[in-house]
């Protein structure tokens, strides 16, 4: 049984901040540590780079269109993926994961900071030169019901970008895709059906074999098996581990399942509120946690032994608004350790021990 524990509330101290002088000079150093990222060489051994992205979303503007209000739906977030790895991307209910991978697919113009794909800056490429990568880079949706096309069949539907990508001879088409469909478990006669006349499952292995049909290096997963049945979204898990072996494919996999990310994933990243809490290899987020949100996060995950004793966190007060962040670090008004610094100082984003990095005041002693 789990046992819940509820922690105490924050406690102030005695120092005096001066919240302006503090966000100013977080704001000069964050922007001085991006210039100098920003530098630096591509590393050869990474399929995606990215670095210090933000996404904002007008809110308000004025009738000239100046924006007077913005919501930051992503907030200087920075990772590396190599080729064949799986980063999961996890979080509550909007604290920007899709708008991560829309922007790394530049489905969304990114406000800020840099996306190297295959050794290629391509934060600002323009629609024609995005055309001539797109097929590297390839989403699945979580909705299998409205992202195919109802008027084309099976065959059409996966025809069709490999016709437009030229990735075979016109005359061997026909054959290429038939060997896709049964790579990814579809029947050979499903090629002349409509999308209508199948299961979820079965459609998100459509829309699968239509993503990697274009040999792609990316794919970005956004919550893939979330509006499948239970017992179908092993078999489209295991169906995407198996097809990352054989393409040696590099997914970013975006889900609030954590069972299901820590199942597929390499490496795991945690969202709060736009910004990452937390980033480091499976092992490292599941058994050694540094950040206060990852460890209640990952509380909640069902334990498969049931004798074992674990000790659920709940987390207090509602997610707060995007539009509106809590100042200091943006987890401390839900944060079961905030202290006063909490409240007015943002925490770094730090490196504390190979490739694991977190934000968090306590992991500095203060
Ligand atoms: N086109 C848009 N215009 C304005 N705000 C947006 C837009 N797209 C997303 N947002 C806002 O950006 C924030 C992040 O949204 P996003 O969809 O990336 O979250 P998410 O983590 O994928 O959430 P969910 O788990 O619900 O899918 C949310 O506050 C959302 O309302
Ligand atoms: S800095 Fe750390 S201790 Fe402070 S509120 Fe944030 S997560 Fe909690
Ligand atoms: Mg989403």
């Amino acid at each position: 049984m789990a046992e819940e524990k509820v922690l105490n509330t924050p406690k102030a101290d005695s120092t005096v901040y001066d919240d302006a002088a503090l966000a100013a000079e977080y704001k000069a150093k964050r922007e001085k540590q991006q210039q100098e990222d920003f530098q630096k060489p591509f590393d050869p051994d990474v399929i995606l780079e990215v670095r210090h992205l933000r996404k904002c979303f007008p809110l308000k503007k004025t009738v000239t269109g100046k924006v007077t209000k913005e919501l930051v739906a992503v907030d200087d977030v920075s990772f590396k993926l190599k080729a064949g790895e799986t980063l999961g991307i996890v979080g509550e209910s909007g604290c920007g994961k899709t708008t991560t991978g829309r922007a790394i697919l530049k489905l969304h113009q990114p406000t800020a900071g840099q996306i190297i794909f295959d050794g290629k800056d391509i934060t600002h490429y323009n629609s024609a030169q995005m055309r001539q990568i797109r097929k590297e880079m390839q989403i699945i949706f979580q909705d299998p019901y409205s992202s195919l096309p109802p008027r084309s069949t099976v065959g059409g539907i996966l025809s069709e970008p490999v016709e437009v990508h030229k990735i075979v001879p016109k005359e061997q088409v026909k054959e290429y895709v038939l060997e896709l469909m049964e790579k990814c478990g579809l029947r050979d006669y499903y090629y002349e059906r409509y999308p209508h006349e199948f299961s979820g499952g079965q459609r998100q292995r459509i829309c699968i074999a239509r993503a990697l049909s274009v040999k792609p290096k990316l794919v970005i997963c956004d919550e893939p098996v979330s509006a499948l049945d239970v017992s179908i979204q092993a078999q489209i898990i295991n169906l995407l581990k198996k097809l990352q072996r054989d393409m040696n494919l590099a997914y970013v996999f975006i889900s609030h399942d954590l069972s299901v990310v820590k199942f597929i994933s390499d490496k795991i990243g945690v969202m709060y509120l736009g910004a990452m809490m937390e980033f480091g290899t499976k092992e490292a987020i599941f058994t050694n946690p540094l950040h206060p949100y990852t460890k209640a996060l990952f509380s909640a995950v069902p334990n498969p032994d049931p004798t074992a004793k674990t000790q659920r966190i709940k987390l207090q007060g509602d997610i707060p608004s995007p539009a509106n962040p809590p100042k200091g670090c943006r987890f401390h008004t839900r944060c079961p350790y905030a202290k006063e610094i909490c409240k007015h100082v943002t925490p770094e984003y730090k490196e504390y021990g190979e490739g694991h990095f977190a934000a968090c005041h306590l992991l500095d002693g203060e």
